[in-house]
Formats: structure tokens, sequence, C-alpha cells
């Protein structure tokens, strides 16, 4: 379709125009539990009816909120980046690097948007959403004993970029060394970075994820595991596999691993501290997971959170409200979306 310079010239001014109208985003300090109990009241038993909905249906996507959340928060701070499509304006945004493969529950979260907007127009962010549904998900799976109350009063913001998020987040080929840099340019530390890679307990990851696990010696990965993760990926083009052995089919672990066939699950993704165990074991997926192992400060506490699940619940819960607490870069502005995956003035 081709524009006279007179229409795009006023398409121009009124994008100028609603940018200007966006407000600096919050930090982290401004962030209050129940910021919406007055501007939108009953928002997070909306969000909670509709997770609660989508897990009862596939269990699996409480693991994608997981990752979601870990994925917006560490690139940009929380500002619902990572949930922005591509455009003519912005044709390679987050989604798109390669580090964020098989991110998933967009839909989901397009649909909670959707319904919150009927309720209270242009009151939730999307980041803020995020973040409910994330929290949400994660008290379901640990059946209640990863709970937290959540700051919100997030803005969306209007930069996302493929580059940045490549650049930022921890890849799962990276050794123990690289992956403590890249925590503590967040300001998270060893024990921090232990404590969350406990979210691979639950959900799966493409063999293209670690390709390299399936040929590293028995030192680091228990050869039986080994075996099995070598079938699953010889199963399909990159087929996902899931991270935990005890949520694999129960025929292809009696093949495989049959001494681990009674730690076998019926309910997939369970999140607890049992990562912490696999790891221990060497049957984890990622390089990124096993090279823990290799760090004196990062080994004890494996060794600590192995040993104490409840405390994992409690350091766990209280990592994800420090990640969910990551601002947006100084100065940034931001705006209350009315879809996820597109900034405002783009819907105009
Ligand atoms: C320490 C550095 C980390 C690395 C290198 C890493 C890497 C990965 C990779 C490669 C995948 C599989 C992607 C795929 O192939 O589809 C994955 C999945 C996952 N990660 Fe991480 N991750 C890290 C930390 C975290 C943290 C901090 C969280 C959350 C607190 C997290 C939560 C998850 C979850 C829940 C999944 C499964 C997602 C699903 O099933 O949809 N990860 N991670």
């Amino acid at each position: 379709m081709r524009l006279s310079a007179a229409v795009l010239c006023a398409l121009v001014a009124v994008q100028a125009a609603l940018l200007l109208a966006a407000v600096p985003s919050a930090q982290a300090g401004e962030l209050e539990v129940g910021y919406y109990s007055k501007k939108c009241k009953g928002v997070e038993n909306v969000v909670k009816w509709h997770i609660i909905k989508a897990l009862k249906a596939n269990r699996r996507t409480g693991a994608a909120l997981i990752r979601l959340l870990f994925h917006d928060c560490f690139v940009r701070g929380c500002d619902g980046s990572v949930l922005l499509d591509a455009s003519y304006e912005n044709p390679h945004p987050e989604k798109e690097a390669p580090v964020n493969i098989g991110l998933a529950a967009f839909d989901l979260l397009e649909e909670i948007k959707a319904s919150v907007e009927k309720r209270c127009p242009e009151v939730v962010s999307c980041s803020d959403i995020l973040i409910y549904a994330a929290r949400d998900a994660a008290s379901i799976l640990s059946n209640g004993n990863v709970h937290f109350d959540v700051p919100a009063g997030r803005l969306d913001g209007f930069v996302s970029k493929a580059d940045e998020a490549q650049a930022e987040l921890p890849d799962s080929i990276h050794d123990v060394k690289q992956l403590i840099e890249n925590f503590a340019k967040k300001n998270f530390t060893v024990e921090e970075l232990v404590i969350l890679s406990g979210a691979h307990a639950i959900g799966q990851g493409h063999c293209s994820s670690f390709t390299g696990r399936l040929t590293e010696p028995a030192s680091q990965i228990t050869p039986a595991y080994r075996d099995l993760l070598n079938y699953k990926c010889s199963q399909g083009s990159n087929p996902p596999v899931v991270n935990n052995v005890r949520d694999e089919d129960y025929g292809v672990v009696a093949r495989f691993m049959p001494g681990f066939t009674s730690r076998v699950r019926k309910i997939p993704d369970f999140l607890d501290n049992s990562y912490y165990h696999n790891n221990l074991a060497k049957i984890v997926t990622f390089h990124s997971d096993w090279t823990l192992l290799t760090h004196k400060e990062a080994l004890g506490h494996v060794h600590e959170y192995a040993d104490n699940g409840t405390l994992w619940d409690e350091d766990f819960a209280d990592s994800l409200v420090k990640l969910s607490k990551l601002p947006m870069p100084a100065g940034s502005k931001g705006e209350i979306r009315k879809k996820c995956s597109v900034i405002n003035h783009r819907l105009y």
C-alpha cells in the first residue's frame, strides 16, 4: 500500500504524540503489593483463574511461564519486552533470539490481557500480568510450597531487540565462570544462580540446547542417561526432551535407566528440589547445570538445597521476587499496553 507524504507526516505526528504521552517507568522501589487493589479490583484473581484453567488443560504451560519471567526480567528489566512480536519498525524483537528457543505461553498471556482489559481498560500492564501468572504457576506446580506476594506497578516498555536478549541471557553451553559473571551483572549472587537454576526441575529443552552433553565423558554425565538422551534426540528433528528424567516415558526409563523406574511420575512438572539430586547424580540436560558442580561455593549450595527442600522452596520464591524487581534501564519510558504483543501506537 502506498501512502501519500501528507498521510505519512500525519501518522508520524500521531505516533510521536502517543510516545510523548508515555510515562517514565516505575523503579523497583515504587512497586507495591496490592498495587491494583483499588485501580482494578480482583485482577489477581482473574489471572489466577486463567492459570488454573490453563494448567489443568496442560501442566507444561507452567514451566513456560516461569521461564518467561526470567527471560523478560533479565533483558531491560521486567517490562514485557519479551512479549512483543516482530513489526515493520522492529523486525527482530527479543523473541527471535536463538537463546529464546522454545519460549511459549504467549497466547495464554494475550488471552488473560484481553479479559483484564474488559474489566479495567488500560490499567494493568502486561509485565505485571506475566509476573502474577508465573507466581501462580510456581504455586500450582509446587502444590503451594513456592508462594509469594507480587509487588506490582510495572510499565510495559517500547524496546525489544533480539541482539540484546542474545547478549544478556545465559547460554546452556556456558561454564560456571560465565554464568557467575552473567548473573553478577544483574546483581545476583552465586547462591542465587544455584537457587534459580533449580527451575530446571520442570519443563523441557530442545536437543539443540544440549548437543554437547551427548558426547560428554562419564565424569560429567551418567552414561545411561546420555544414552537415553541420544535415543530421545534420534526420534525427530530437534525434538524437545523433558528436563527431569522422572517426567520421562516409563518405557524409555525402563529401557535405559531401569534402576530409576520407581521415581517416574504420573503427573509431570512438579516444582521441588529434585534438580539438585539430579545434578549430583549427573542426570541433568544442560552443560550449564552440570558446570555448577565444578565451583566450590556453587557445589556447596547444590548440596545445601538437595538436603533441604523447604529451604529451596522459600529461597526460590525470594529469588523470583528479586528477579521480578529488575528495573527498566534508567530513563526508559513505558505504557500500559492494550495488547501484550504490540506497542499501543502500532494499534492505530
Ligand atoms: C542459569 C542459566 C540458565 C540457562 C543457561 C538456561 C537455559 C535453558 C535452556 C537452554 C532451556 C531449554 C530451551 C529449549 O531448548 O527449548 C531452558 C528451559 C527452562 N528454563 Fe532455563 N536456563 C537458565 C536459568 C533459568 C532460570 C533462572 C529459570 C527460572 C527461574 C529457568 C527456567 C527454565 C524453565 C522453567 C525451563 C523449561 C521451559 C519450558 O518447558 O517451556 N532457567 N533453560
